[in-house]
């Protein structure tokens, strides 16, 4: 699979998203492969920590708008949702580095990594509604309760994207700098020189409060969403964008 791509830097696996003609979105088979790559290094020792990036200029634009069309996921056991299980189990650190456009799973999946790393000019987005569809991957709780609730529903309710500035400042994003993939790439390599069960233990902790209500979220989210994406407010969103590209 060339458009998810791994390569090792000491004991960080680096997964990179790999189809920057199209924005890296994201299609069925490559939500196969980071699933696929998440589940190994959680069980290959010789993996301390994970960064996932990007090829090109951009993170990713979510979903592969033709895809959804195409083959809207509709069960639990569809490759986004393994994909989605697959992040919420991880049990060693996640970092992203993320630079240009992160939409819709662009960002609503740097909500499940441990440390996120953004350019000064990186965009985050979640354009759910403006879709006709509804927040994915626990996002619907993970983003009120990490920024308020009023924030979030207007950044949900408006589709509005928001600047690496203002992802720092809601505690979404740990720091920007200049390439965000040394900085990431240099604090995985900190955090792979600690002992490592004493960091995943401290992951663990972290994250149990909130993980089976996550679940329960993403569960719930994923119904809604899978019939969201057979609603008319979809079909005409999605046309459109469609039509855009054909212009
Ligand atoms: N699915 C499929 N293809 C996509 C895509 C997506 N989500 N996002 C971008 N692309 C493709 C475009 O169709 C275009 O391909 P083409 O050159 O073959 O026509 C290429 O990537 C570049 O995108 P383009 O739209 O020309 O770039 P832009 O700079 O004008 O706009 C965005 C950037 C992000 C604003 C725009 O691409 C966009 O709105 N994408 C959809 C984002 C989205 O809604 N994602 C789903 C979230 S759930």
């Amino acid at each position: 699979m060339t458009e998810i791509t791994t390569s090792k830097v000491g004991q960080t696996l680096v997964i990179r998203l790999n189809r920057p003609e199209k924005m890296n979105a994201i299609t069925r088979d490559m939500y196969a492969g980071l699933a696929k790559n998440l589940n190994e290094s959680a069980e290959d020792e010789s993996v301390r920590c994970v960064v996932i990036t990007s090829e090109g200029n951009h993170f990713t634009a979510g979903n592969d708008i033709g895809d959804f069309m195409s083959n809207p996921p509709s069960e639990e056991d569809s490759a986004v949702a393994k994909f989605l299980g697959s992040l919420l189990e991880f049990p060693k650190p996640l970092l992203a580095a993320v630079k240009g456009n992160a939409v819709g799973v662009g960002t609503t999946m740097l909500l499940h990594c441990d440390v996120v790393v953004a350019s000064p000019s990186a965009s985050f987005s979640m354009p759910f509604t403006s879709l006709g569809l509804v927040p994915e991957a626990g996002s619907s709780k993970l983003f009120p309760e990490l920024v308020g609730y009023q924030r979030a529903a207007k950044i949900f309710m408006t589709g509005e994207s928001f600047s690496a500035d203002a992802a720092l400042d809601m505690g979404m994003i740990a720091s920007i700098a200049g390439d965000p993939e040394s900085e990431a790439l240099e604090i995985a390599q900190k955090i792979a020189e600690q002992p490592p069960k004493a960091i995943m233990n401290t992951k663990a902790l972290m994250k149990a409060n909130k993980h089976d209500a996550v679940a329960h979220v993403m569960r719930a989210e994923f119904q809604l969403f899978a019939l969201a994406l057979r609603s008319e407010e979809a079909a005409e969103a999605f046309m459109k964008f469609m039509s855009k590209k054909g212009k």
